[in-house]
Formats: structure tokens, C-alpha cells, sequence
């Protein structure tokens, strides 16, 4: 037996207290319980359990303190319980993960989904942790292989970025989280499942990410039959483990999915807890839960790795502005945003790209790249704008050089943001200048030497830092009205 088993049996071990703080149900109201008898003892938060007289024991935690009671939000519905019924408070919210967890899909209180059994790590964590220190924190890192072509080159992603990703449901935000999983560079992958129906939970683990994603991942998951507490849970639990990790040095990707079912669930938590609702019907707590969240991603400090998260934001239309969206923004370094036009013609991952933004550029690319991403930026935009004209059959060749380079590029720029890489970085710029080197003559064929020709040359002699300045400008009119605060 290995010494990490041997610690792990330890802290199960540990678990099994000798003395037990017991209440008594007083009264059931509105969907809570409450407790009398542990009034003294109870810290917010903590967890409970319930036994009935008949039926299986019921989870819960503790949402109000009061002189007289606690009061006990439960994780199931309270169909058997009666008054005088024992409840038993648990530690508090804690999780111990640990290293044979990798491979494995757990529950957000660390108990297997996959029905063989499980060990505890040798150390609890605070479900509900701080963010490292700003003082200590490094800044972003370097750039990582993606495993495709768009996110190596348009829309980088750094060590220790935190990312959105925006798109209303069926678009292929899962389907393109898995990929990530399988591709991207980190040691450890830690996926949080928020509120998937079951059959969905299992045919992503099987299917979509199925045993080559599974290899360095751990997944946490809580389906949508379970309570609130449970689905709010689990996002904090897989943001614990990846904190784990990440003290162990480790580069951790944490894929959330999804961020607008984690703030649903705590809405339900804080709306029976008694705070008021506000905005379209989220209480005041929302945004807090959710940056302190978020914040808890992104590098670290001192011997300890870094996570590079990507949350997933469920976006009804293209409302860009619903208050999970508005609230994301605000702590994130990115977003991209999946459109379902793009979708229903078949281009996965349908990412809109003018509507996406990476704020790791321009420091992450050289100057060179950031050139060739300013170019494909200006003749997708420029494509774009003129689109309904060109389609129509009302754009008449050489009436802008723009866009006819835009036009004979197009098709290939748009298969390029769907490759896949199977080599590096550098391998997708070289692919990237070489479908805008043909762009270049292609239109150049036709540009009559004018304005547009001035313009280029002058891009071409500026120095580095005016392209990267004007990198920055593109991107952030690309962000077409949703830039990043
Ligand atoms: N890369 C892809 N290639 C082909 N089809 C895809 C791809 N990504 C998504 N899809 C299609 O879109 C559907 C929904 O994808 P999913 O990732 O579950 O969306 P979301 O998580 O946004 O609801 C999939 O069932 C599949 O039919
Ligand atoms: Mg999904």
C-alpha cells in the first residue's frame, strides 16, 4: 500500500467522529426545516442530516441562525419528515481531494458517480476558499496549444485566463469544452457539471469526452433533479479541486458548465434563505457569488501552478446583456461567443469571431502575429459588413479592395476558425499567412495602386508598437458593442 493510501484511509478515519451534535425538527414551512437544539453550535453553512422515521436519511445545510432555531434548507424534497425527527450537524463545508480522484466523476460532496469506491485526500479544503493573494499573484502566462487553430492564433488563451464562453443552448459549448479537454495543454482537467439532465452527464463522459478526455480529467457533477444546494455545490467543489492541484505546482484547465445554472441554483438558495429578488429575478448576492467564484480561477502565486478556466454562460437569443452575462464580463480576461447562424450552416465551433475578444492581445502574439490577426479581423469585419450586398448579387467586384480581398478569402478563413491542430502554434500562423498571403494577391491582381495600397504600406513600416496598438483598437471594435469593462 502506497503512503498516499495510507494517509487517505487516515482522513477517512478521521471522519468518524465519537460525538455527534443532535437537534430536533420543530417545524416544516415553505420548503425549509426548522431545528431546535442546535442553535449554539450551527455555523452557516454547515451541513446536516436528517433522519426520518421511515425513508432514507435527508441532507441538507444550514441557511438561517436564529436565538431560538436553525433553519435547515434540505437537498431533497421533505416528503416524510415529522416533527421530533433527529438531525445531526455534519463539519462544515469541506472537501478533501486527492490524486485518485484523476479519472474519476465524483459528486460535489467528493462520493463516486461511477459506482466503484473512492478515498478521500489526506487534507480538507474550504468548499467556499479565498483567492490568492493579489500581492503574491503572478500575471498571465504563456501561451497555450489549443488543439485548434482559431484559439491558437485569433483568440489566444494564456495560462492562468479566464475565458467565457456565450452562446444559447444546443450551439456546441460542450462539444467544444470536451475538445478542449482532450486538447488543450494542462495536467490536470477539472470539468464541473451543473445541472445537465443525467442522460446528457453520461453521454458526455462516454461519448463526448469519452475515455481519452477522461485520462487526466476529474468531473464534478450534480444533474438537474438535485437540489439547489447540490447544484450550487458543484461548482465550488470542482473550483476546490482545482485548487488542489494547482497547490501541487500543477496547470490545471477547469471547464465550467454551466455558470448560468450555478447562479440559478444559488438564486433558489438565497430566494428561500429570504433575500429579496431583484434583477429579472436574481438577488442582490448573485454577483458577488459569482465573481468570487470566477476569481478563485487564474494564476497563482509562489510554488503553487496556475488555472486556466473557461465558464460556460447560457445566453437566451443573442442578449448579450442578461444579468449572468453582465455580471461574468466584468472578471473575465475573454469571451467567445458561439452563434447558432453559424451552427445551423454547419461551422463547429461556431464561433463568431468578431464578437469575441481575447484580452491576452496583443501581449501574447509577436508583432507579426498580431498583424495577421488585425488582417484576418479587418477582412472578416469587412465581409461581414458588406455580406447582404454580396449575396444578394449587389456588390460589384473592385469597388472596394477590402473587400474583395475579403470576398476571395473568406470561405478559407471561415474552415480555418473550424480546424482542428495537430501540430502547434506556430503550425497554424504559418496557416493563417499563408490563406492571407493569397488574400493579398488575389486582390492584389485587381487593386489599382490608390489610397488602399498607402494604407498597407504604412502598416507594413510601423513600428511593433503601433501595430500592437492597433491590434488592440480592432479587437476592441470586433467586440461590437460588448467590450469588456
Ligand atoms: N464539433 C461539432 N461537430 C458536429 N456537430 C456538433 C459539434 N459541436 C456541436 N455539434 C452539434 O450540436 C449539438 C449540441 O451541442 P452541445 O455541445 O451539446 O451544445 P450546448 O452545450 O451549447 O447545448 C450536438 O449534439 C451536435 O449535434
Ligand atoms: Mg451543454
Amino acid at each position: 500500500m502506497q503512503t498516499s493510501d495510507i494517509a487517505s484511509l487516515k482522513a477517512e478515519i478521521e471522519t468518524l467522529k465519537p460525538v455527534r451534535r443532535v437537534g430536533r425538527v420543530v417545524s416544516v414551512e415553505g420548503g425549509v426545516l426548522h431545528v431546535a437544539g442546535l442553535e449554539r453550535v450551527a455555523r452557516m453553512g454547515d451541513q446536516l442530516r436528517l433522519s426520518r422515521r421511515d425513508g432514507a436519511p435527508l441532507g441538507g445545510e444550514v441557511l438561517q441562525l436564529r436565538s431560538e432555531c436553525i433553519v435547515m434548507l434540505p437537498d431533497a424534497p421533505s416528503d416524510g419528515v415529522s416533527l421530533g425527527d433527529r438531525v445531526v450537524l455534519l463539519e462544515a463545508g469541506l472537501l478533501a481531494p486527492s490524486e485518485h480522484w484523476i479519472g474519476r466523476v465524483i459528486d460535489p460532496y467528493g462520493n463516486p458517480l461511477d459506482g466503484r469506491s473512492l478515498l478521500r485526500g489526506p487534507e480538507a479544503r474550504y468548499l467556499r476558499g479565498d483567492p490568492p493573494s493579489p500581492a503574491t499573484r503572478r500575471a498571465l502566462g504563456d501561451r497555450l496549444e489549443t488543439g485548434m487553430a482559431v484559439f491558437n492564433t485569433l483568440l489566444p488563451v494564456v495560462r492562468g485566463q479566464r475565458v467565457g464562453l456565450f452562446s444559447g443552448s444546443g450551439v456546441g459549448k460542450s462539444s467544444l469544452l470536451a475538445h478542449l479537454a482532450k486538447h488543450m495543454d494542462a495536467d490536470v482537467v477539472v470539468i464541473a457539471l451543473v445541472g445537465e439532465r443525467g442522460r446528457e452527464l453520461r453521454e458526455f463522459v462516454e461519448n463526448v469526452l469519452g475515455p481519452e478526455g477522461m485520462k487526466r480529467a476529474v468531473v464534478v457533477a450534480a444533474t438537474s433533479d438535485r437540489s439547489p444546494l447540490v447544484r450550487r455545490r458543484c461548482a465550488w467543489a470542482a473550483m476546490t479541486v482545482a485548487e488542489h492541484f494547482r497547490d501541487q505546482g500543477k496547470h490545471v484547465l477547469l471547464l465550467a458548465d454551466s455558470i448560468t445554472r450555478f447562479a440559478e441554483a444559488h438564486r433558489e438558495v438565497a430566494v428561500a434563505a429570504g433575500e429579496a429578488p431583484a434583477l429579472r429575478g436574481y438577488p442582490a448576492s448573485t454577483a458577488h457569488t459569482i465573481m468570487s467564484l470566477c476569481e478563485r480561477a487564474g494564476p497563482g502565486g509562489g510554488e503553487a501552478g496556475d488555472i486556466t478556466a473557461i465558464f460556460t454562460v447560457l445566453v437566451a437569443g443573442s442578449d448579450m446583456e442578461e444579468p449572468i452575462s453582465d455580471i461574468l464580463r466584468g472578471v473575465l480576461d475573454g469571451h467567445v461567443v458561439l452563434d447558432r447562424k453559424i451552427a445551423e450552416r454547419g461551422r463547429y465551433p461556431a464561433v463568431d469571431l468578431l464578437r469575441s475578444v481575447s484580452r491576452s492581445l496583443p501581449a501574447a502574439a509577436s508583432s507579426e502575429e498580431n498583424a495577421l490577426i488585425l488582417d484576418a479581423r479587418q477582412l472578416l469585419g469587412a465581409y461581414d459588413q458588406s455580406e447582404m450586398m454580396i449575396r444578394a448579387g449587389l456588390y460589384s467586384e473592385g469597388s472596394d479592395e477590402q473587400v474583395d480581398r475579403a470576398i476571395s478569402v473568406w470561405s478559407e478563413l471561415d474552415r480555418f476558425i473550424a480546424e482542428p491542430e495537430r501540430q502547434n502554434t506556430e503550425h497554424s500562423f504559418s496557416r493563417l499567412a499563408l490563406i492571407l498571403r493569397r488574400a493579398r494577391s488575389g486582390g492584389g491582381a485587381r487593386r489599382a495602386s490608390g489610397k488602399s495600397e498607402g494604407v498597407q504600406a504604412t502598416r507594413r513600416s510601423a513600428p511593433p508598437e503601433h501595430r500592437e496598438s492597433s491590434t488592440q483598437v480592432a479587437v476592441a471594435r470586433g467586440g461590437r458593442g460588448i467590450v469588456l469593462g
